[in-house]
């Protein structure tokens, strides 16, 4: 920071490399495949986008906000060819997918384009623009690039491994199915290989990805072949697994022997990400979802039965085109009567090339803005109060990072509720490990606890970095 760029000849070969993620745990993952790329070629990541010769922005399109979140990024970063004309800035992602060449003309300092199927190209793209190129690389090829060892892990608490890519719903609104391509699953066999080297490498948590995650089946395995309650069996059986979780469900895919997997193992988190978007039977036809509000409901009873400490939460979208009062109301009434841990919540956004904006009136932005308060005004106290049951319990919490304040920690229940506890003088918890945590406060969208125990005694030297050396544990470490 202290060092800056100004003048900075072009270097032969960027050397320091700055990756700014929006979005979903794909675009994280991502994100991560990007860094492991170059850190394979000497490069290295800096934190700091003014000494960077290359920065990446890994853009979101789900919404217009995210999508002009994306262009003011770049007005931000191409401000940084002044000090250091060497910078290379590439823009990555689902805007990069969908805007392909004409994102190169409305950024004229943009250097190149990859799109999200395309994240294992980043090399070749960036010999392409040495040789004066300014290459866009988008589209779908057949075959699924997932070298799990070059991925960049580090800092990371948790392993995630895609095993299914794109999406062929279509539900009306989504822009998803344009930007990340048709379904493509990855096979059994490499997932659970991928599961076993993150397992080895230190983590606890694996967390298995895709856009309809539960509709995995294996390739070419027909009908009768390997489906996701199978995969999810098989992951949770791989010694040191400790916390299998996976995103995003589709309801209409989820079936009882998926269910069935949450009773059978201990391991699998009591919790569960499952977009609803709306509790109306009509909206939800036209976004072409496929499922009844009613077979929501008796999904959720099932998944309550097979495992009643399961946290759900859930995905809403308010104001869809033509949605009523009396539609609104029953969104409502299912926010209220299922009781989620925790729901994201979003005013519809139109767009390009998606049905929705053709199937109803456009709903007024001030009624959208209303209904949006109306439903977090309802789950606050849900939340709070569900929170304040674990006042006083102990709790496993996977420590995912520091806390806002100093001195304190973050991390996760197993139903993946936020928990922040100070350090209390002692050495901190590592990122990835488990700490027992008494709770002491609930608030509406956290909890906040004091670490009992030992810190760190479990796994001293096992922090998930490339950066650091892992040393064999101590012969007289307890185990
Ligand atoms: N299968 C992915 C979908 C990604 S989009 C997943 O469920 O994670 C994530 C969420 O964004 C969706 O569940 C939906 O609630 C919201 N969303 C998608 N398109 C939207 C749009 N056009 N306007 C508002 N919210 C949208
Ligand atoms: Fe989007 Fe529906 Fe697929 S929300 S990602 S089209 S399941």
């Amino acid at each position: 920071m202290n060092e800056p760029n100004r003048g900075r000849a072009r270097a032969e070969r960027p050397r320091r490399f700055f990756v700014e993620t929006w979005g979903c745990q794909m675009n994280e993952l991502d994100s991560q495949r990007l860094s492991g790329r170059l850190m394979e070629e000497g490069m290295l990541p800096t934190r700091e986008p003014s000494e960077a010769d290359l920065i990446l922005l890994n853009s979101c399109s789900v919404r217009e906000k995210a999508e002009q979140k994306v262009y003011s990024r770049l007005g931000v970063y191409r401000q940084l060819k002044d000090e250091n004309p060497g910078l290379l800035i590439g823009l990555c992602g689902c805007v990069a997918q969908e805007a392909g060449e004409r994102a190169l003309k409305r950024v004229p300092d943009l250097d190149f384009v990859l799109g999200p199927a395309r994240v294992g190209e980043i090399l070749d793209v960036l010999a392409e623009r040495r040789r004066g190129k300014r290459p866009v690389a988008t589209g779908f090829p057949e075959t699924l690039d997932h070298d799990f060892d070059s991925i960049s892990r580090d800092g990371s608490y948790k392993g995630m491994v895609t095993i299914v890519e794109g999406c062929n719903k279509n539900c009306t609104f989504c822009i998803v199915p344009l930007t990340r391509g048709p379904e493509r699953s990855r096979t059994l066999g490499e997932i659970v290989a991928e599961v076993r080297h993150l397992v080895e490498y230190g983590f606890r948590e694996i967390e298995l990805l895709g856009q309809t995650v539960n509709h995995w089946r294996e390739p070419g395995g027909g009908e009768d072949g390997p489906d996701f309650a199978d995969l999810l069996d098989a992951v949770a059986r791989v010694p040191g697994v400790e916390r299998l979780r996976f995103v995003t469900s589709y309801p209409r895919d989820f079936t009882p022997r998926m269910v069935e997997q949450f009773a059978r193992h201990d391991n699998i988190s009591p919790y569960l990400h499952l977009p609803v978007q709306s509790g109306s039977n009509p909206v939800l036809q036209r976004m072409g979802r496929g499922y009844s509000i009613e077979s929501y409901y008796e999904l959720v009873a099932d998944l309550r039965r097979a495992r009643p400490d399961i946290a759900l939460s859930t995905d809403l979208i308010i104001g869809f085109p033509g949605e009523t009062d009396e539609d609104f109301e029953q969104t409502l009434r299912l926010v209220t009567e299922i009781e989620f841990g925790s729901l994201f919540a979003f005013k519809y956004s139109p767009r390009p090339g998606t049905a929705a904006p053709r199937l109803g009136e456009a709903v007024n932005q001030a009624i959208a803005d209303e209904r949006l308060q109306r439903i977090f005004a309802a789950q606050e106290p849900i939340q709070r109060r569900l929170n304040r049951r674990l006042v006083g319990t102990e709790v496993e919490v996977l420590v995912t990072g520091w806390g806002k304040r100093p001195g304190t920690q973050t991390g996760r229940t197993p139903c993946h509720r936020l928990v922040h506890f100070p350090l209390e003088g002692s050495h901190p918890t590592p990122n990835g490990d488990i700490a027992t945590v008494k709770i002491e406060e609930a608030l509406a969208h956290s909890l906040i606890g004091r670490r009992n125990g030992e810190i760190g005694a479990t796994r001293p030297t096992d922090v998930p970095s490339q950066l650091v050396v892992l040393r064999d544990a101590p012969t007289d470490a307890a185990s």
